[in-house]
């Protein structure tokens, strides 16, 4: 079933904002304006997508239901104050890591209604996940639209708690770049041991795409497909022994976890 989406205003059309814009085509996005100044950016034009280089093209005549800042957390400062004339009817979706609702809604007008949410680069074949947390000021109606908007580009949830916006940046945010340097160290391993290039490119590519379907297809908890691989004394236990020693990956990702959710936190200071 499609949803009908909101008009919709984009700032910043760059590679989660274009992921997102992806993913909403795909879902029948009726009437959207893009603002971003970058000239790859005329490429999102069409299908109802209006692309402009500033607040002050944005046409006369449209009136946003969704706001959705997709800028550099570094750029808010300059770009959000344009568009607090919005802040009567429309919510704000921002994406930015790290920016706090008080600090997006100070750039806004206070009492603007903003929605702090962290989606993924998945969206872009709505396969993302998005997790967000909402401010006193966004309506029921609002609320509705946001996560109508969000939900389209892939799996959604609430949070009650702002705080838990940064491990959440840290797992789901930035956690397809875990996948794909993933997928870089099993071909390079493979070449490593003596693999045709084309080959081990395509094993890599191939197991972690599989691996992903399998999962999705599957009611098993991801552990028990792993033992499912894992013969005892077989070859794979002996590379998760390797994996596993001394706590080596358990220990680095928890390590990496913890530095991603740090950072989150040092972005909102
Ligand atoms: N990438 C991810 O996986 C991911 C995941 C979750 C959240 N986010 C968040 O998404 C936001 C965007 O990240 P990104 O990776 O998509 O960055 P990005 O690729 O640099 O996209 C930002 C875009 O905004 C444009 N821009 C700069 N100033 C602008 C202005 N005043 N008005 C409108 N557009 C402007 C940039 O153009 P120029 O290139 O010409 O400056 C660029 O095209 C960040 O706040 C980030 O925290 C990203």
């Amino acid at each position: 079933m499609t949803t009908r989406l909101p008009s919709l205003l984009l700032v910043g059309g760059g590679r989660m904002g274009s992921a997102m814009l992806a993913g909403w085509r795909e879902q029948g996005l009726t009437a959207a304006v893009v603002v971003d100044p970058s000239p790859g950016a005329a490429a999102l034009a069409g299908d109802g997508v209006t692309v402009v280089a500033s607040a002050a093209d944005i046409p006369a005549g449209f009136v946003p239901e969704a706001v959705v800042l997709a800028v550099k957390p570094q750029m808010a400062a300059e770009a959000l104050p344009a568009y607090a004339r919005f802040a009567g009817h429309a919510v704000f979706i921002s994406i930015m890591a790290g920016k706090t609702i008080h600090a997006v809604g100070a750039m806004l007008g206070v009492k603007a209604a903003v929605v702090r949410a962290m989606p993924n680069t998945p969206a872009s074949v709505r396969q993302g996940i998005t997790v967000a947390v909402r401010s006193a000021h966004v309506s029921a109606r609002q609320t509705e639209l946001a996560q109508d908007l969000l939900a389209a580009t892939g799996a959604f949830a609430w949070v009650e708690d702002e705080n838990l916006l940064d491990p959440v940046t840290a797992i789901s945010g930035g956690g397809p770049a875990y996948v794909f340097l993933l997928t870089e160290l099993l071909e390079q391993a493979g070449l490593d041991q003596g693999l045709p290039p084309a080959l081990a490119r395509q094993m890599a590519r191939q197991t972690v795409i599989g691996s992903a379907a399998l999962l999705a297809a599957s009611d098993e908890e991801a552990a028990n497909l792993r033992i499912a691989v894992t013969s005892p004394k077989g070859t794979t236990e002996r590379a998760l022994a390797v994996l596993r020693a001394d706590d080596a990956w358990p220990k680095t990702f928890r390590e990496a976890i913890q530095a991603a959710t740090e950072r989150s936190r040092e972005l909102s200071g």
